[in-house]
């Protein structure tokens, strides 16, 4: 029987991109009543940025890109230097949604192969993963080994490349349903992450599955 390969995005799908602000929140009462503002912000331009210079070819890393758009996101809510700096330095340390360590964990008892494609760097992704304490990943791969972003097919190439099989053999999950798009069209089995409820994007390919959380994936 084939060996079953997930691969997940990470930010959003894996890790919660809304937990560095709520927990700056936690303590900083300054942020109390702006964080969930402040955390749509921040990701809204951090996509919009991946998206342009994936366009452009003006690829910069996504610790780059990430720090960019934060210092968008600071500008427009008034934060000090020390809260944007405090903001960027818990992003290393993402907590990863609840359910997502036994979701790895049943996938992993039933012989699957796990990896992370992500946008983030390969320090980030390091780091995310040894701090959320995530296991049992088979490989980490970031797009910077193609130097543009995710939905780019260029970047998808690099999860076949590295397994060494075809996109229909391949199993992605992601919660951005541009990248659930992104991946569909490039030929892998999807399955969108819709924690939010959104209604499915307008795009040329829907979604092979859709979920309401990891758990949904056993
Ligand atoms: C990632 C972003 C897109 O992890 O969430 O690739």
């Amino acid at each position: 029987m084939a060996t079953d390969r997930y691969v997940f995005d990470a930010y959003g799908t894996l890790f919660d991109v809304a937990g560095a602000a709520r927990v700056a929140a936690a303590d900083d009462a300054a942020l109390a009543e702006i964080w969930p503002r402040l955390a749509d912000d921040w990701r809204r331009k951090q996509l919009e940025y991946s998206w342009i210079r994936a366009i452009t070819g003006d690829h910069a890393d996504f610790w780059t890109v990430t720090a960019q758009a934060l210092d968008w996101a600071a500008e427009a809510h008034g934060l000090a230097p020390s809260q944007r700096d405090r903001l960027l330095d818990l992003y290393r340390h993402l907590p990863a949604y609840p359910e997502a360590a036994d979701a790895m964990a049943t996938l992993r008892q039933r012989g699957a192969q796990l990896a992370i494609f992500s946008n983030g760097t390969p320090e980030m992704l390091a780091e995310a993963v040894a701090s959320s304490r995530l296991e049992g990943f088979d490989a980490l791969l970031s797009v910077e080994t193609a130097g543009v972003y995710k939905p780019a097919a260029a970047s998808y190439r690099i999860v076949t490349d590295h397994f060494g099989c075809l996109p229909g053999e391949i199993t992605f999950v992601s919660s951005n349903g541009w990248d659930v798009y992104g991946a569909t069209r490039f030929g892998f089995a999807s399955v969108w992450v819709n924690r939010a409820g959104l209604p499915v994007d307008n795009l040329p390919a829907r979604p092979g599955r859709i979920v309401t959380d990891l758990t949904g994936l056993a």
